[in-house]
């Protein structure tokens, strides 16, 4: 039988302690209001999630730049004019006992807007991209700089830099996808200035005692794609340059449909063994491990064997936000499992509507819809 006991034991991230190792990772429900600001219905949620007992919320993506945008629903940190919602949010999750990071993203050649910017002009989903130019490579560096500055005035307790998912530092860092010949591409050293540039100029801009977390892709979960074999030398990099843990994730919006991938994803802890991986080659930097860690169980297994410092929840704790308190004993219930053959709340986000759990009660996910003003048959 696994100890589950390890999980509520502190752990030192920086200069902070989690009260327990159980984390929220980022996750996008597409919430904000459609200019990126906070609202009542964002704040919501994550008191509810501040309140679950994790010991560290890290909030959904938000925009360094308007052009780097994943939807009109993307929070965004490209101005001051953002500063209120964003305090307002940070002192919502701390009132419920919770730390508090913000996770900043470029979405590249994923951009909700009418030109995309990546290194080479590959299109997506979203239509074709425009080449960046050192001018635009410069302004994206200097905008993740200064949204992490922001990051630190709203009171937020640290800030994610997202390399992961497949956005604007992935593409830099994938040979896939970054097919230039300048100082940004070609080999393994090229590729990866532009993550490396940004993490540097963020820990500069919010100085030393401000911890810089990073969403990690291990691998981009594709055959000519990004593998542990290239990523790990990234790992080695970003250690030394002191960020305050790797969050490891796999997978991109090129991989994430794919059947091969949609089986992973069903399988309890399909992504710990890249964290282990990591954690391996970057043996001094805490790493948060992620990807349908469903039962205590599991991430106490994860912990006693020494495969993350951390255990990242996201679709799990928005299916049961008791899950911490359940596997501590002090609400004694069932756990409510997030259920793997569902992606009702990627399939909402997807479609630019709010997403809701399809394993909340009926009365919940009813009240949910009447909030949001959806008229649907509830069953
Ligand atoms: C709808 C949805 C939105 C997500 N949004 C983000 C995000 O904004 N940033 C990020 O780094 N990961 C994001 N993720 C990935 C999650 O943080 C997490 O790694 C993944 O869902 C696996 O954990 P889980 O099984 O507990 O959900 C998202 C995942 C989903 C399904």
């Amino acid at each position: 039988m696994t100890d589950v006991s390890t999980l509520f034991t502190p752990f030192r991230v920086k200069g902070l302690t989690l009260k327990n190792r159980i984390t929220m990772t980022p996750l996008y429900l597409g919430y904000a209001s459609p200019d990126g600001t906070v609202n009542p219905l964002l704040l919501d949620h994550y008191r509810e999630m501040a309140a679950s007992g994790a010991s560290l919320i890290v909030v959904e993506n938000a925009a360094v730049e308007e052009i780097g945008s994943g939807s009109p629903f993307t929070l965004r940190a490209d101005g001051d004019r953002f500063l209120a919602g964003l305090s307002e949010l940070a002192k919502t999750i701390h009132g419920e006992g919770a730390l508090a990071f913000l996770q900043l993203n470029h979405t590249g050649r994923y951009a909700f807007a009418p030109e995309r910017v990546a290194p080479s002009p590959i299109g997506s989903y979203m239509g074709t991209s425009r080449e960046m130019s050192e001018e635009d490579i410069e302004r994206a560096i200097a905008s993740f700089a200064s949204a992490a500055r922001r990051v630190r005035e709203a009171g937020f307790d640290g800030v994610e830099v997202h390399g992961g998912t497949g956005y604007l530092i992935v593409q830099f860092l994938s040979a896939r996808t970054n097919q230039r010949s300048d100082a940004y591409g070609g080999p393994l050293e090229n590729r990866m200035r532009f993550p490396l540039r940004v993490v540097e100029a963020v820990l500069e801009a919010v100085g030393p005692d401000f911890p810089v977390g990073y969403r990690f892709l291990a691998d981009e979960w594709l055959p000519e794609g990004l593998h542990p074999q290239e990523t790990k030398v990234l790992a080695g990099e970003l250690q030394k340059r002191g960020v305050a843990y790797l969050s490891v994730m796999a997978g991109t919006y090129d991989s994430f449909f794919l059947p091969e991938y949609l089986n992973e994803d069903k399988k309890e802890g399909y992504m710990v063994h890249f964290a282990h991986e990591i954690k391996e080659t970057a043996a001094r930097t805490p790493v948060i491990a992620a990807g349908r860690i469903q039962t205590p169980e599991t991430a106490g297994r994860i912990l006693e064997e020494n495969r993350a410092d951390l255990v990242g929840l996201a679709r799990v704790l928005f299916a049961d936000p008791l899950w911490p308190k359940k596997a501590e004993g002090i609400v004694r219930e069932p756990i409510v499992a997030c259920e793997p053959s569902c992606s009702l709340c990627m399939a909402r986000v997807a479609t630019g509507k709010p997403a809701f759990c399809s394993q909340w009660e009926k009365a919940r996910r009813k009240r949910f819809l009447e909030r949001i003003g959806e008229k649907q048959e509830v069953t």
